[in-house]
């Protein structure tokens, strides 16, 4: 049995703030953020736009691509570290505008990763026969979280939601690792140790407050580069294939440069990189299901390519996906 990716959807705020837009209310400059990060705009929810209305728009859009009805959706799991509330979990909220209801629907948080835990955790439950037909999102409103005043991280992210539907499959028997497709193989990690290089000063059962992002951005590259060049590395070798069979990665989108670093560092062709950080910054849980969305849209990735996701977040949290379209 195996996990095919069958259709996915995005879903971003109608609001686009530029870096000129920033610099008006804060010291910094587009120069200084498109050399240091690749951005150039971002998504900011407006008023009614939540991480649930994006990924219920995200959701939706992932169904029609896939011309899967929601009714057929067994599963849902939503990666956020922005939900609506503290509790229900978003992935409810979903499921009750999808009208398919009585499924298990769960939250996983695991920040930038998050996606990459999400698409993790589901193939397992499809593999096992828990569900027969998932939805997958990874949906933020980073916005909310950010300390505005604060130059060294208010730049970097942006808000908006991504979805995939994943549906079990019998693998032909004699098909090899590498070969058919779905979801190959999964590797994820996390070093609790790291909190403080990357962390949200508040919550329910600390100060009662949402809190804001604190960063220590410097540190953070340097951690994220070498994590992502070796759980690439790992998944490659699972997988029994070289780099050269891969035909796109679809990173989490962080920092051009930590992009340009670990596919130098994996010896990948930079053209094979899926980047959206220039139009979206970073959008947390959201922004690998997002670039994967673009890419697919546009006709760049295609049906039997091979495709590689990879995420690292705060915790730190980091893993990879190996998929075949
Ligand atoms: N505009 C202008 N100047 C700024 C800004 C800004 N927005 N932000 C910081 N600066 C200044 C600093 O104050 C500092 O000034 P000083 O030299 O007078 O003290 C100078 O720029 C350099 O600051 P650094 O933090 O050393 O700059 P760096 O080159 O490391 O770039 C950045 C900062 C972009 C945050 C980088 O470290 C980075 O991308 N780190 C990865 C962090 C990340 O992407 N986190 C996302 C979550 S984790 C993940 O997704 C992988």
């Amino acid at each position: 049995m195996r996990s095919l990716i069958r259709g996915a959807g995005s879903a971003m705020p109608q609001r686009v703030v530029t870096n000129e837009e920033l610099a008006g209310r804060l010291d910094t400059s587009d120069e200084w953020i498109v050399e240091r990060t690749g951005i150039r705009q971002r998504h900011i929810a407006g008023e009614g736009e939540t991480t649930g209305t994006l990924a219920i728009a995200a959701a939706r859009a992932a169904l029609a691509d896939a011309g899967i009805d929601a009714k057929k959706i067994d599963l849902i799991v939503l990666a956020t570290a922005t939900p609506d509330n503290t509790f229900p979990a978003t992935a409810t909220k979903v499921q009750a505008a999808l009208g398919c209801s009585g499924c298990p629907a769960f939250d996983v948080q695991a920040v930038c990763s998050g996606f990459l835990y999400a698409m993790t955790t589901a193939d397992a439950m499809l593999r096992s026969g828990q569900a027969t037909c998932a939805l997958v999102i990874g949906a933020e409103t980073f916005s909310r979280i950010l300390d505005w005043e604060d130059r060294t991280t208010a730049v970097l992210f942006g808000d908006g939601a991504g979805a995939i539907v994943l549906e079990a499959q019998d693998v032909a028997e004699g098909t090899a690792k590498s070969e058919g497709p779905g979801i190959l193989t999964s590797q994820l990690h996390a070093d609790g140790a790291q909190h403080d290089l990357l962390y949200v000063d508040g919550g329910p059962s600390t100060t009662q407050t949402v809190g804001h992002l604190r960063m220590k951005g410097r540190e953070v590259f340097r951690h994220a580069v070498g994590n992502l060049a070796q759980v690439l590395g790992d998944v490659v070798a699972k997988a029994g294939i070289t780099v050269d069979q891969i035909d796109w990665v679809v990173p989490h989108q962080a920092n051009i440069r930590i992009l340009e670093a670990t596919a130098k560092k994996l010896g990948l062709a930079p053209e094979k990189v899926i980047v959206t950080v220039d139009q979206h910054a970073n959008t947390s849980a959201a922004s690998v299901p997002l670039a994967f969305a673009a890419a697919r849209a546009d006709g760049r990735i295609k049906p039997g390519d091979l495709v590689l996701f990879e995420a690292m977040g705060g915790g730190f949290t980091w893993g990879a996906s190996l998929v075949r379209l």
